[in-house]
């Protein structure tokens, strides 16, 4: 396993609609075996692929549950609504306040093809929400209803 470059909001790939993964092979576990130490690494709560240069959809979360991994998500069932503050790995040291769904109903694959539905809520809702719109090449900057100023993050 090893860590992978975490790129910034400003490289083209961060803003393209991801392609979906067609290969559940060593390839693929490879990626997501270096994506978790990566996102472990970094402190991060989740880890998308084209963070890391990979125009595929896949994410990874762990928001103090476990690691999930999240391939060809679908976003299901969106309920509810929370203000967060947000950031992102590929946004180092920016935050913002943004609305999110409280409640996420997701479905995607695991590391061996296989189908699974999960609901998630609070911060892995949220989590779950900003992960997907990586894929479509959607930045939390681009939703956010105002970035916080440096004092306030204290
Ligand atoms: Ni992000």
């Amino acid at each position: 396993m090893a860590i992978r470059t975490i790129l910034t909001d400003e490289e083209p790939i961060l803003h393209k609609v991801c392609k979906p993964v067609e290969k559940f092979d060593q390839r693929l576990w490879l990626l997501l075996d270096d994506m978790a130490d990566t996102l472990k690494k970094s402190g991060g709560v989740g880890l998308a692929a084209p963070q890391v240069g990979v125009q595929r959809r896949l994410f990874i979360m762990d928001t103090g549950n476990g690691l999930k991994e999240c391939i060809n998500p679908t976003i299901l069932e969106r309920r509810g609504e929370q203000e967060c503050v947000e950031g992102c790995l590929s946004s180092p040291g920016e935050y913002g306040m943004i609305h999110r769904p409280a409640v996420v109903k997701l479905q995607a694959q695991n590391r061996d093809g296989k189908y699974f539905i999960v609901t998630l809520e609070g911060l892995a809702a949220q989590c779950a929400d900003h992960e997907s719109d990586h894929l479509d090449g959607i930045l939390f900057k681009s939703k956010v209803d105002r970035m916080l100023a440096p004092d306030e993050l204290a």
